[in-house]
């Protein structure tokens, strides 16, 4: 379900046509629906509403400001991993004390800053961060509460750069040494075990993999809880989103037809998880990025030229793989539907950006309707790992993002300007003197 829809032949984002929008602020724009961010924080919060929960939206997806305080007043909690995470909870109002830590490579003064602000809980990734967290707490005469990340390698089935849990991967400690890992964190008098963690990977579009691991782990759950007292068990995040057919899926008539059946949606996942977790009595966490962000956000590109070789036709757009880095690096698919619907046969295309690299397209050899200079396209399900992925290279400004609310919309990011990408740097003094 999402809040991107033609009406009267327009795309719009809730109650608002993209092309107003367009017209007011340029491309490349990132356009964010909030009824979309909401109803899927929601939607996933009541599927698991039968066990002690708490939802921490994995904010590596999409961090605005704006995105953070509007999963905060739905009253989520947040994943965070980095001082800049968590201090961006607290610049958005969102609660330090319902985020929990995640990440293999907390530096000394992240864990001592995120101990200040009271986080729920350091997801720990080794033996040697686990020694850290005690001496900074230690030096700080605190307890810091901890969950071990099992690793309990069970592949995910999902692409080789998005998954986590198996033993070919940086992340958690192997499920076979955990218990000796308690057993020795429990010697370590500055540490609360308060819980255990685990993510196997990201866009997981069945949820075989989900049960196979926490299958897998509960045994070793159960004896944590009885042995230290753990209080809660987290999942993880991973809920795969349909990218393909993107714009149909916003249909509420979608979620309940045949087509929908294989598509994870909450409440599959819940039916499945919840006979697992519920005996557990334990709070479970959950961290959804792109289940919440994903389809909701989508960037809006102009077409500048139209060039045809021998054998291709390149539509060449002004957002690049600077702004929407995913199809380059994982090969990822993005819906691109244009601004204002078009009839007529398609044409089969390639969208590329303006940067001086091959990877720099946005889809290869697409049916596309046929668009010409100043026709404007829509990359859909850029909400998660698109702005937040983005760089400045070739010296091409960050994008400007819109917030949607109904008829209403807000900037909340205005587009860097170009002399910002420099503002940083200065010319080394001895080179002034040539
Ligand atoms: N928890 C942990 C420990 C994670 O590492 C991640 C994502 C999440 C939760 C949230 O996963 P999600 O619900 O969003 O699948 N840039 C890639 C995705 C990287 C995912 C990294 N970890 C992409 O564009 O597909």
């Amino acid at each position: 379900m999402h809040d991107f829809h033609y009406g009267q032949g327009q795309l719009m984002c809730e109650g608002v046509s993209i092309a107003s929008l367009i017209k007011k602020h340029g491309t490349p724009l990132y356009v964010y629906s909030q009824n979309t961010l909401t109803q899927h924080f929601k939607r996933l919060d009541q599927a698991i509403a039968p066990l002690d929960h708490m939802v921490c939206y994995a904010m590596k997806s999409n961090s605005n400001l704006s995105v953070i305080r509007t999963l905060a007043d739905a009253g989520s909690g947040f994943d965070v991993v980095s001082e800049g995470e968590l201090r961006r909870v607290i610049a958005a109002g969102g609660d330090p004390t319902r985020s929990v830590f995640a990440g293999v490579g907390k530096t000394a003064q992240e864990i001592q800053y995120a101990l200040k602000q009271g986080v729920y809980s350091f997801n720990v990734e080794s033996e040697a961060e686990l020694e850290r967290i005690n001496k900074v707490a230690a030096g700080m005469k605190r307890k810091a509460p901890i969950a071990i990340r099992i690793n309990p390698n069970i592949d995910a089935g999902t692409h080789a750069k998005i998954t986590t849990g198996t033993y070919e991967n940086k992340f958690g400690i192997a499920f076979e040494v955990v218990e000796k890992l308690y057993a020795h964190a429990a010697k370590l008098k500055n540490l609360h075990l308060r819980g255990v963690q685990m993510h196997i990977g990201s866009q997981l579009t069945e949820v075989t993999p989900f049960k196979k691991a926490i299958e897998k782990v509960i045994p070793l759950v159960e004896k944590l809880k009885r042995l230290y007292g753990i209080e809660f068990f987290s999942i993880g995040g991973g809920i795969g989103i349909v990218y393909k057919q993107a714009l149909a899926s916003g249909s509420e008539r979608w979620w309940g037809s045949k087509e929908s059946k294989n598509i994870l949606t909450p409440e599959l996942y819940a039916k499945a998880l919840l006979p697992l977790l519920k005996p557990l009595n334990l709070r479970i966490l959950l961290e959804p990025g792109r289940f919440i962000s994903g389809n909701a956000g989508a960037l809006i590109s102009r077409v500048e030229y139209v060039k045809r070789t021998g054998k291709k036709n390149f539509v060449i757009v002004d957002a690049a793989m600077n702004d929407l880095i995913r199809p380059a690096f994982y090969d990822s698919f993005h819906e691109i539907v244009p601004v204002s619907a078009k009839g007529g046969k398609p044409v089969s295309s390639d969208v590329v950006g303006p940067i001086c690299e091959s990877g720099d397209y946005f889809c290869k050899d697409r049916p596309l309707p046929k668009v010409g200079e100043g026709d404007y396209l829509a990359l859909l399900s850029a909400g998660a790992y698109g702005s937040v992925m983005s760089s400045t290279y070739n010296s091409r400004p960050l994008t400007a993002e819109i917030l949607v609310h109904g008829k209403k919309h807000a900037v909340v990011r205005t587009r860097q300007k170009i002399e910002d990408i420099w503002r940083d740097e200065s010319i080394a003094p001895w080179a002034r003197n040539i």
